[in-house]
């Protein structure tokens, strides 16, 4: 737990800033706090906000989306309108379940931006870990791939029946929370500050290749190791993830004096290139809840009230649509129609205040192929123009070929991560490589990560199985080996697929 408290505060200077608040806001209530409370809090969504939220929603993927890859490599132009149009599903409302424990409660409705009803960690492995349960209650001996009906049942049994079984399980918490529900800011804080979350389709695939993930777990994965087919460009898992799989990771910042800013003008971004590594913010004071999405919540899981508001200041997106995903990620600006928002499109402020005050960088590949990135906003968008050209390196560090460039001022803070694109240092996922080994060698890794050095990608470019990121490989792992027995929740009966759950 202490290690993985430790990478979290790795990720990014907020992330420090905010352990320190939440924890002496904590200590100042009175409130138990530890390490290891604020770690989880960073990956969790508590039983009660699960089920107030309920089933999480899917990702409506465009079908169309894998027939424009090589448009979208070619034209910056194309792949950030379709970049917008990402961010538009992902932040569209979709409503919360919040269900009533007694007929006479009062009615509570919401809507929250799509991608807050995903999964976090702890449902990943309480779904996991009831699958598994049932899986032995059908035969003690057997240890199988889990059936598809199964993976999709567990979802229902997790938002709406997990919680109610737990031994933490109270209905004052639950009501008080779902009391907090009255006001947008409140609704905004459902699932906390839950840093990753995944959606349904992600999650299914990774539960379906549970047994595949695990044999992955501490293994050296070299460079030249080939794909499992020309199909299947993964080590790790029997298929892709499918195109409806997305994932988020989420800059929450806490509340404070300051709110820190970035300047991502055509001069700002060449400085930054130039260093590899983004300057330390401006200290501004905090924009208000129109200005930035903004949580504030009250109760905490154990019941001890404990005041939080947080603002989010970056949001990463990945989907699936591509093969190489979509890399998109926003980031809070004081000038928010300047250089990467100067192109958002109506559908974007009509989500209504603070989502116009991100701005936007959208990657699809290693290379960057659109010879003149600003050509199509030299007159709609000059600033964006601008930004864009200077983010395209000239000339190119490596004969003809040029990399891309997105890069998240909030999140991407280490030393020589300002000058990275996503996907090469993704490419990496599922193995045992950690960002500062992956940054520190030029030799191996080339242009910050940039470039493409992996024959294949061994949990598809996701960090989650890893332990760099949420370690799910390790789970899954110590369960098959017997290190990990997941236990069965009272009164729950595992239930087989295709049948109705079962008095006791
Ligand atoms: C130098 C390496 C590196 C770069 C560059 C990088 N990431 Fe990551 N990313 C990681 C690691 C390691 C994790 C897991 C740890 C964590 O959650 O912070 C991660 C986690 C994530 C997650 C959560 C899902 C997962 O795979 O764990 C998303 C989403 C994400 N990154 C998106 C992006 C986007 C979008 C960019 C570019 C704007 C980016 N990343 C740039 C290393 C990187």
């Amino acid at each position: 737990m202490i290690g993985s408290f430790r990478r979290f505060v790795s990720i990014g200077s907020f992330s420090v800033l905010g352990a320190i608040v939440a924890a002496s806001a904590a200590a100042a209530c009175g409130a138990t706090s530890t390490e290891q409370e604020i770690d989880q809090q960073a990956q969790s969504v508590t039983p009660e906000d699960r089920m107030l939220i309920g089933i999480a929603e899917q990702y409506p993927s465009d079908p169309e989306a894998s027939a424009r890859t090589s448009e979208f490599a070619q034209s910056m132009k194309a792949r950030r309108e379709f970049g917008w149009r990402v961010v538009e599903k992902v932040l569209s409302p979709v409503p919360i379940a919040a269900p009533k424990l007694d007929p006479d409660d009062p009615d509570v409705s919401g809507v929250l931006p799509r991608f807050q009803t995903w999964y976090g960690k702890t449902d990943v492995v309480a779904a996991f870990d009831q699958l598994w349960v049932g899986m032995k209650a059908e035969d003690p001996a057997q240890v199988r791939d889990f059936r598809a009906c199964e993976v999709d049942s567990v979802f229902r049994w997790n938002a709406e029946e997990r919680p109610k079984n737990l031994s933490t399980w109270n209905r004052d918490v639950y009501n008080a929370r779902r009391a907090e529900l009255n006001d947008s800011e409140g609704v905004s804080s459902l699932g906390r500050n839950t840093r990753v979350l995944m959606s349904p389709a992600f999650v299914s695939h990774l539960l379906r290749n549970y047994r595949t993930l695990a044999g992955c777990v501490n293994k050296t994965m070299p460079l030249t190791q080939p794909p499992l087919s020309a199909e299947n460009h993964t080590r790790c898992m029997t298929s892709e993830f499918p195109a409806d799989a997305a994932v988020i990771k989420a800059g929450w910042e806490p509340d404070g004096p300051t709110f820190p800013a970035y300047g991502t003008s055509a001069g700002d971004i060449q400085s930054m290139l130039a260093a590899g590594t983004w300057p330390a913010p401006r200290a501004i004071a905090p924009p208000g809840p129109d200005a930035i999405y903004t949580m504030r919540a009250l109760t905490s899981s154990t019941g001890q009230p404990r005041a939080e508001k947080k603002r989010l200041a970056a949001l990463h997106i990945l989907t699936k649509e591509l093969r190489d995903w979509v890399w998109i990620s926003l980031f809070w600006s004081e000038e928010p129609d300047l250089d990467f928002g100067a192109d958002r499109p109506q559908s974007i402020r009509a989500l209504g205040g603070p989502w116009s005050h991100y701005k936007m960088v959208v990657n699809t590949a290693y290379d960057e192929e659109d010879p003149d990135p600003g050509s199509g906003y030299a007159d709609s968008a000059p600033t964006l123009a601008s930004a864009l050209r200077s983010a395209r390196p000239n000339p190119p560090a490596e004969g003809s070929t040029v990399r891309t460039w997105a890069s998240n001022p909030y999140i991407e803070r280490e030393v020589r991560n300002g000058a990275t694109n996503c996907i090469g240092c993704h490419a990496h996922g599922g193995t045992k490589l950690s960002v500062q080994g992956l940054l520190d060698d030029e030799t191996q890794y080339p242009d910050n990560t940039r470039r493409r050095v992996r024959a294949a990608f061994p949990a598809d470019y996701t960090w989650v199985t890893s332990q760099g990121g949420m370690d799910l490989g390790a789970i899954f792992k110590e369960t098959l080996d017997g290190a990990r027995t997941p236990s069965r929740l009272p009164g729950v009966q595992p239930r087989p697929c295709g049948m109705q759950p079962r008095a006791r």
